[in-house]
């Protein structure tokens, strides 16, 4: 390897990409990168700041006040209130600063914005598969155009994992049995690193790809060319009929199980008295533990799908129920 490639690798990029100013940073292609690297570079400051304000008076003090000779006894002190609440008082202040500023941040990366493309990615030992809404799958590869907001829904087939792109300034823990999300808005065009965080097994360090950010007109190209498959919505509803989920939950079916058209994110009264929301967590413990909430009405005869149906397939089975809501519910009641 070449002390140029070595340095490419530091900074978590492709060797064709030149990196910018501090071989120490990788490259700021997110919206977030700026500023996490303005609050880093804070940190240190302060932190390098007060660390050498405090040896160095630790080490003049010491030698200021040395004792000079046996019998040299220091005058005792009895505190002084002035001094008491200014030393609380100014790392109050600071830690403060840290607080404030990380938690905008935070804040930020927290919460999703509306007009950002969803993105699924299933994570498992040891790969990472993505699919685009259009239905368009990679495995270890995002292929992303530059300035377009994404989101990633995020779950794992097997143990935790983390997505971690040092580039965007992004990670994030990718669960079994739950959906984890986070955003980004690629900022500039290049190939970027994606690595797995969290230790998952033998081939953990294995476990990585990259993020490739385009021009829009290239990932127009690239997303007509890029191989198709059913969309998650197609997928869960061929799952639906797979699993005889219609049989049950079909409006007209032998109504043994609720109707799903037109319920999502609508709220579900449940056979203990309690009103939940119908959302993607909801869903998911429901179609794997079905007797965990049965709703107001029904039996708890629904069988349970746990080992039948892989992460990925709860997904498209979401999806479909999800899409349910829109032009299908009038089809269905046809
Ligand atoms: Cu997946 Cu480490």
């Amino acid at each position: 390897m070449s002390g140029l490639e070595l340095i490419a690798l530091l900074q978590n990029q492709s060797p064709t990409i030149p990196g910018p100013g501090l071989p120490i940073f990788p490259a700021q292609a997110s919206n977030f990168a700026r500023e996490v690297d303005w609050l880093y570079y804070y940190l240190t400051a302060v932190t390098a700041f007060f660390s050498v304000l405090i040896f160095s008076t630790v080490f003049y003090f010491a030698v200021k006040y040395r004792r000079r000779s046996a019998d040299d006894l220091p005058l005792p002190i009895h505190g002084s209130l002035v001094l008491e609440i200014f030393w609380s008082v100014v790392p109050l202040v600071i830690v403060m600063s840290f607080f404030v500023w990380g938690a905008r941040i935070y804040y930020r990366m927290l919460v999703m914005p509306a007009d950002a493309t969803p993105i699924t990615v299933v994570a498992k030992q040891w790969m990472w598969k993505v699919q685009h809404p259009g239905g368009q799958r990679e495995i270890n590869e995002l292929h992303v155009p530059v300035g377009r907001k994404f989101r990633l829904k995020m779950t794992s087939e097997d143990v935790i994992h983390s997505f971690y792109v040092p580039a965007f300034r992004l990670k994030k823990d990718v669960l079994p049995g739950r959906e984890t999300e986070l955003w980004f808005q690629p900022t500039q065009v290049g190939e970027y690193r994606l690595f797995c965080a969290e230790y998952c097994g033998t081939k953990h360090a294995g476990m990585g790809g990259r993020v490739v950010v385009m021009e829009p007109a290239d990932y127009e190209a690239w997303l007509s060319g890029a191989p198709q498959g059913e969309t998650l919505e197609q997928a869960g509803a061929r799952l639906y009929r797979q699993f005889n989920c219609n049989t049950c939950h079909d409006p007209g079916s032998s109504a043994r199980g609720p109707e799903l058209a037109g319920k999502f994110g609508k709220p579900v009264k449940l056979a203990s008295g309690q009103t939940v929301t119908m959302d993607d967590a909801y869903l998911h413990e429901s179609i794997l533990q079905p007797n965990a909430k049965v709703v107001a009405g029904y039996e708890p005869v629904m069988p349970t799908y746990q080992g039948l149906v892989s992460e990925e397939q709860v997904l498209q089975l979401i999806a479909y129920v999800k899409s349910l809501t829109r032009e299908e519910r009038a089809q269905v009641q046809k």
